[in-house]
């Protein structure tokens, strides 16, 4: 059975997980993936320093296998990111000036989601944009622009591309109490800027957890749903150990907030996880069902 087929029964809309040209060319990936998943994103081929590492040059490559493999096999693809401090080329990051600023932002978002117009059922246009206090953080977008930047980024976004479901995307979004400042934050700035017109459609909790972090996740969700978004999702799931009882809480918190849409993991195996020393995600690297695959599989 399928995890995917599982959790859309329940009326979700996707149960997912990330990969890139290098990973799904490994072993048993692409089976799992097509066997297992509905979803995919890009773990890093649509990322500012891949697709366009010097001003006006795009590497498209990775970014349109990925796009061309959630076509192929059927997959809804959820495209990531056009806007975040990381993995972003210097020539972006040393840029002083406003304009200079702007026009290079929109020309970015004009060019990538432009592209991928029609087939990304999501984009995270604006990426870890917080600090854990609430406190925005200092990046070159809001040193240079204060937060218009999220509305230049946003409003590009909806031009190029007015079909994809346009999210904010963000890590310590897991908990009311210890993640509570910033939760707080995401809710209540993501509602001050749909009021003014800015078009968000949904915030995406990463939820890359410790052992033992699940047990917050849903009413998390269920405070950044009440921003007033159209929905919410788990976008990056991986959780330190793996055990069975922290999956079931992540997933079992999305499935209890109505505009949850759907779950993404964050590596096929634990060999290819950016924390595979965590051993954090469901399949381990001899392409073998951990014992937290099987759990979610008998909750759903
Ligand atoms: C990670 C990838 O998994 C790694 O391969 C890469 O080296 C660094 O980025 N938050 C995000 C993701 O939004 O894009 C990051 O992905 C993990 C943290």
């Amino acid at each position: 059975d399928s995890i995917d087929a599982a959790f859309t029964a329940k009326g979700k809309i996707y149960f997912g997980n990330t990969g890139d040209e290098g990973t799904l060319a490994q072993g048993q990936t692409q089976e799992i993936l097509n066997a297992n998943f509905g979803q995919i994103t890009p773990e890093n081929s649509m990322k500012w320093a891949t697709i366009e590492p010097s001003p006006g040059e795009f590497n498209w490559a990775g970014a349109d296998f990925i796009a061309d493999y959630a076509t192929t096999n059927g997959k809804i693809l959820r495209c990531h990111t056009l806007l975040w401090h990381s993995q972003l080329p210097d020539y972006v990051s040393s840029i002083t000036n406003k304009a200079e600023l702007k026009r290079a932002i929109k020309k970015h978002i004009r060019a990538v989601a432009g592209r991928y117009a029609g087939k990304c059922y999501a984009w995270d246009v604006v990426n870890e944009i917080f600090n854990d206090d609430g406190s925005f953080r200092d990046s070159v977008f809001y040193r240079v622009l204060g937060e218009d930047f999220v509305k230049v980024a946003f409003n590009a976004a909806k031009k190029a591309d007015p079909e994809a479901k346009l999210y904010i995307n963000d890590y310590s979004l897991d908990n009311l109490n210890w993640a509570e400042p910033k939760v707080t934050a995401m809710a209540s700035n993501v509602k001050k800027w749909i009021a003014a017109g800015i078009p968000i459609d949904g915030i995406g909790s990463q939820a890359h957890l410790a052992a033992g972090g699940a047990s917050g996740v849903g009413a998390a969700l269920s405070a950044l749903a009440d921003s007033g978004v159209s929905e919410v999702a788990i976008t990056e799931l991986d959780i330190a150990g793996a055990a069975p009882a922290d999956y079931e809480a992540a997933v079992q918190g999305c499935l209890d907030v109505e505009k949850c849409v759907g779950v993404t993991v964050w590596g096929v195996t634990d060999a290819q996880s950016w924390r595979s020393e965590d051993s954090p995600v469901l399949f381990d690297a001899n392409y073998a069902p951990k014992p937290a695959y099987t759990a979610l599989l008998d909750m759903l």
